[in-house]
């Protein structure tokens, strides 16, 4: 049974939609309304970033950016100061997803970077954690999650802590070749990872970070995650590519809530 704790969810569209199809997702997102205590979002290409936050200026549906480099300026070709992602009108920023860890060189030490760079202009860093298939066979997913976050955190006020949302997304599960993680295995992980952030910021603000699972969420399983204790809502790639499918998501995630 999921209780009234705050849910977000999520959808990145990573390479996917050019700028008329991401307008038209925005316009058709415009006047969504989304269910009491469920915090919506929509991860969108840097090249309909602009144009989407404007539609969805004010909306229930908040929009983030899916990377971005930690210096405000500069001799960087290809990137995209926080600064610039600020400009756009995005709320949220992805750091650390594992597709930009795995091909694109992205460290423990540039997701340090980012993290404190994202605060300091004044945009909600959601954080990306997660073992790979080879660290999870040999049983270092704790150890593994616990140095990335500790990496990321390290510059981080804080009291900055509650602003930041982390997804855990185990590398084995994302994309069409993952599979789910198990619920029970996720709940056991994100005990681990609230420890985590107790130990470094103590429990009063440790308990307020919210915490997502993401890789292959789908309709049938999202709210298995949402009702553990310590998972506060998905963070999903395919299954809310569509508007239509990330809309049922959403109601299949509240569907038999506790009453208010
Ligand atoms: P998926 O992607 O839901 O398509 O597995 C998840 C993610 O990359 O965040």
């Amino acid at each position: 049974m999921v209780t009234r704790k705050t849910v977000w969810i999520g959808t990145n569209w990573k390479m996917n939609k050019g700028p008329a199809e991401a307008l038209a997702a925005a316009e058709a997102l415009k006047a969504y309304r989304a269910p009491d205590g469920v915090k919506p979002f929509i991860i969108t290409p840097f090249t309909s970033l602009q144009a989407v936050a404007s539609v969805l200026k004010g909306a229930d549906v908040l929009v983030g950016a899916q990377n971005m480099h930690w210096e405000e300026s500069g001799s960087w070709t290809g990137e995209i100061s926080p600064g610039m992602v600020k400009e756009c009108g995005a709320d949220i920023v992805l750091i650390g997803h594992s597709e930009r860890r795995q091909h694109f060189a992205e460290t423990d030490w540039t997701v340090s970077r980012k993290m404190s760079a994202a605060l300091r202009h004044g945009l909600r860093p959601l954080l990306c954690i997660g073992e790979s298939l080879e660290e999870y066979d040999f049983g270092v997913t704790a150890e593994t999650l616990s140095r990335q976050l500790k990496i990321a955190l390290h510059d981080v006020a804080h009291a900055d802590l509650p602003n930041i949302l982390i997804a855990y997304e185990p590398v084995w599960a994302i994309g069409a070749g993952g599979r789910a993680a198990d619920t029970d295995c996720v709940a056991k992980v994100h005990a681990g990872l609230r420890a985590v952030l107790c130990e470094i910021a103590g429990k009063d603000i440790g308990d307020r970070v919210p915490l997502l699972y993401g890789g292959s969420v789908t309709q049938d399983n999202a709210r298995s995650y949402v009702s553990q204790p310590n998972v506060d809502g998905v963070f999903v790639g395919r299954a809310g590519w569509s508007v239509p499918d990330f809309e049922k998501l959403i109601e299949r995630v509240i569907e038999e809530r506790a009453p208010a």
